[in-house]
């Protein structure tokens, strides 16, 4: 059992994403916390819904949760690689105009409206963390292909990176995270090579949540992975 030390007794959270193999992971094992006094579940199928290619209800989805704001700890596990008509491309040629929009609308443009909306429901002493992935760091990158995902990927980056510092100003305690869940067992990364060494998304839980108890409010705005060491943007 994981018991989060950062966020005092009978903290609140939420989970955005809840219905994916990390954020289901994530969302069992803060309800299993004694510390955790509330876990409130976002997705595309919950009510109210949150779907990140529907920008309309993103602020109504936070408009309907703020009743328990504030949060100690709001987690983002959502994420796109691939769907029916949207493969990671090989090559230049591979690239699609749709699958490129979709892409980044999950990815990054979603998520920079879930900052607008839901970084004020945030304690000024909590910890908002968002799922980003390794393949986005630029320094990082020896193998290509990957282009929409990546480049959406570091572009959430930015976005973290960039919303940290104007968080920093009004709430110096708080901490916006950005995190590389490792290779994961889930539908996401179920098609590809490395699937087979993916560890089980209830472990990855774990070991990111032991990252975000750990980070400091110095560490705001950074990129680590699971294991706690930072990656190079
Ligand atoms: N698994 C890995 O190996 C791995 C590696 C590096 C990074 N990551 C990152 O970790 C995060 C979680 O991935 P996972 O492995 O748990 O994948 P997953 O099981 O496929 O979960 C993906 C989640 O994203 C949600 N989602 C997709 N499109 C959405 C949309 N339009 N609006 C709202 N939610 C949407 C899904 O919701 P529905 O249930 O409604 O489809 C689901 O909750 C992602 O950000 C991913 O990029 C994963």
């Amino acid at each position: 059992m994981t018991a989060l030390k950062s966020f005092g007794n009978g903290y609140r959270a939420l989970v955005i994403g809840a219905s994916g193999a990390l954020g289901q992971a994530f969302c069992d094992m803060l309800e299993a916390d004694p510390g955790c006094a509330l876990v409130t579940r976002l997705s595309r199928n919950s009510v109210p819904p949150l779907d990140l290619e529907d920008a309309a209800c993103i602020p109504l989805a936070a408009e309907t949760v703020a009743q328990h704001a504030p949060y100690h700890l709001i987690i983002v596990s959502s994420g796109l690689l691939h769907r029916p008509g949207i493969r990671p491309e090989k090559s230049l040629s591979a690239l699609d105009a749709d699958a490129l929009q979709a892409v980044f609308q999950v990815n990054t443009l979603g998520p920079a409206l879930l900052l607008r909306d839901f970084l004020p429901l945030l304690d000024p002493q909590g910890a908002m963390a968002l799922l980003s992935a390794k393949v986005g760091s630029i320094g990082d990158n020896r193998l290509g292909g990957w282009y929409a995902y990546r480049a959406s990927k570091a572009a959430l980056n930015m976005l973290i990176k960039t919303a940290s510092i104007e968080l920093a100003r009004r709430a110096p305690r708080a901490r916006l995270l950005s995190l590389h869940p490792g290779t994961v067992q889930s539908a996401l990364s179920q098609p590809f090579r490395g699937a087979a060494a993916a560890r089980p998304a209830a472990q990855a839980a774990r070991e990111l949540l032991a990252v975000i108890d750990n980070c400091k409010p110095a560490d705001s705005g950074g990129f680590f992975a699971y294991n706690g060491e930072r990656i190079e943007w």
